[in-house]
C-alpha cells in the first residue's frame, strides 16, 4: 500500500519525537518515499542527521534558512505529497493548524498540500484533555483532517493517561488504510481465522497449528479497503486488527454460534478457520489420570460450518480454504461444488513456505466454473488482497447479471 508512496512525515516538539525515528523505518521498509520535516523544537528531542540518515533523504527544518528555490519547492513538495503525517503532534501544531496559522515550514506545508493529513497526538494528558485542544481536534476531524486518538499508559512527565503517541503499528495501518482505495465500502464482512480447541479434560484439547496469519491478513486488507469486518478467532497469538470487531472463540460449536449470531447482516464470508472437524465425545470434568494401559479418546463430529452456511447464504458471496497434501485441484473443487461456495482457495501444503505459520502462502483460486487462478508465493497480506480483488469481481458480476 505504501510501496512508491511520497509521504511528508512532520515531527513536532515533544519526548516522542524519538519514536519519529522508528516510523520513518517502517515506512522505508515498506517501500514508501520519506520526506521529513521537523519544527524547531522537533530538533531538540531528536536530530535531523538521524532522520535524514534513516529517510535517505535531506530533512527539511526552517523555512527562514531555505533558500529562494527550496521556498518554491516546498510548495511543490506539499503538492506531490500522498500524505502527510504529523507524529508526534503536540498541541501547538494541532492549534495552529485548526486556527489557519502557517508560520513554519510544517504548518506552511500543512496548509498548502491537498494531500490527506493524520495527525497523531502526543502531549501531557491534562494537555490532552483540554477543552480547546479537545475543540481543535474536533474542528480538524469534521473538516477532513484525520487525527488518531492518543494511547492510554504511563507519561514522560510520570503521569498516567490519554496523550501517549498512538503505537506505530497503528499509525502505520492507518496510512495504509487513507491510502487504499475504499472499494469494498458497504459491504460486511465475516471472516473466520485460526483453529479451533477441543478439549476433553480442563487442561488439555485436540487442535491443529494454524497461526490465524492467513484471516487476520483478509480481516486488515478487507478493513483497509472500506469494508466493515467482523473476524471471529480462534485462539492466535496474534494483535487485534484496528478498526475490526473481534469475537474470540475456542470450540467449533462455538465459532459455529458465533458465526450463525452474524450470518444475516453479512454480505461476503471468508472461511480461513481450520475447525477441528471431530471433538472429543466426553469432556471430563478432572484432570484424567494417566494409568499403565493406552488411552483411547471416543471422537464425534463437529458441524461443517461452511456446508452449513453453504445451504442457506442466499446471494452472501461465500469464500472457502482448502488444505491438501494431495490432489489438490480436484479435493479442492469438489469442496467447492458440495458446500455451494463461490471461491475455493486451494493452499497445497507440501509448497515450501505455504501454509500454517509462514507469512508467506502459494494458492490456487478456484471458481465455480472450475477456473483456477494460480497465485505465486507471497506474503499473506497480498494473497488476501488478490483474493479479495477476486471476490469484488464476483460482485460485479453479479450486480451486472444478477446471479451470484
Ligand atoms: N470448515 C468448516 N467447518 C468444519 C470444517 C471445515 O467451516 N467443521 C471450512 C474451513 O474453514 C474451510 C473449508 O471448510 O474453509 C475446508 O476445510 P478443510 O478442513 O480443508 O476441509 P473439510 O471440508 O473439513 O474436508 P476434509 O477435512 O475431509 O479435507
Amino acid at each position: 500500500m505504501c510501496e512508491g508512496k511520497k509521504i511528508i512525515l512532520g515531527i513536532t516538539g515533544g519526548i516522542a519525537a524519538y519514536k519519529s525515528a522508528e516510523l520513518t523505518r517502517e515506512f522505508v521498509k515498506k517501500g514508501a518515499q520519506v520526506t521529513v520535516i521537523m519544527t524547531k523544537n522537533a530538533t531538540k528531542f531528536i536530530t535531523p542527521l538521524t532522520l535524514q540518515t534513516l529517510s535517505g533523504n535531506p530533512v527539511y527544518t526552517d523555512t527562514f534558512s531555505l533558500t529562494g528555490e527550496w521556498e518554491i519547492g516546498h510548495i511543490s513538495m506539499a503538492e506531490a505529497a500522498d500524505i502527510i503525517v504529523i507524529a508526534p503532534a503536540t498541541a501547538n501544531i494541532i492549534g495552529k493548524i485548526a486556527s489557519g496559522i502557517a508560520d513554519d515550514l510544517l504548518s506552511t506545508t500543512v496548509m498548502a498540500t491537498r494531500a490527506p493529513v493524520l495527525i497523531c497526538p502526543a502531549m501531557n494528558t491534562n494537555m490532552y484533555a483540554n477543552i480547546i485542544v479537545r475543540a481543535n481536534c474536533e474542528k480538524l476531524a469534521s473538516i477532513g483532517y484525520y487525527i488518531m486518538d492518543a494511547d492510554y499508559g504511563e507519561l514522560a512527565c510520570k503521569t498516567e493517561g490519554a496523550g501517549r503517541l498512538p503505537p506505530l503499528d497503528d499509525i502505520a495501518e492507518e496510512v495504509a488504510s487513507i491510502l487504499t482505495e475504499k472499494d469494498l465500502a458497504g459491504e460486511n464482512v465475516l471472516i473466520t481465522a485460526g483453529p479451533t480447541r477441543e478439549p476433553f479434560d480442563p487442561i488439555r484439547f485436540i487442535s491443529n497449528y494454524s497461526s490465524g496469519k492467513m484471516g487476520y491478513a483478509f480481516a486488515v486488507m478487507a478493513k483497509r479497503r472500506g469494508a466493515d469486518v467482523t473476524l471471529i478467532t480462534g485462539p492466535t497469538v496474534l494483535p487485534v486488527p484496528s478498526g475490526v470487531k473481534v469475537h474470540e472463540v475456542t470450540t467449533a460449536v462455538s465459532m459455529r454460534d458465533e458465526v450463525m449470531k452474524h450470518f444475516k447482516e453479512s454480505t461476503i464470508i471468508i472461511k480461513v478457520a481450520a475447525v477441528a472437524d471431530y471433538r472429543p465425545a466426553v469432556l471430563s470434568d478432572s484432570k484424567i489420570k494417566k494409568d499403565d494401559g493406552p488411552f483411547n479418546i471416543t471422537l464425534e463430529r463437529n458441524p461443517d460450518i461452511i456446508a452449513e452456511i453453504g445451504k442457506i447464504k442466499g446471494d452472501r458471496i461465500l469464500v472457502g480454504f482448502a488444505m491438501e497434501t494431495e490432489d489438490l485441484l480436484k479435493n479442492a473443487y469438489d469442496k467447492l461444488l458440495a458446500k455451494n461456495m463461490d471461491l475455493i482457495v486451494a493452499n497445497d501444503l507440501s509448497r515450501p513456505g505455504s501454509g500454517f505459520q509462514y507469512d508467506t502462502n502459494s494458492v490456487r483460486v478456484i471458481d465455480r466454473s472450475g477456473t483456477v487462478r494460480k497465485l505465486p508465493l507471497m506474503t499473506k497480506t497480498k494473497i488476501a488482497d488478490r483474493v479479495l480483488d477476486r471476490i469484488k469481481k464476483l460482485r460485479k458480476d453479479s450486480k451486472e447479471t444478477g446471479v451470484v
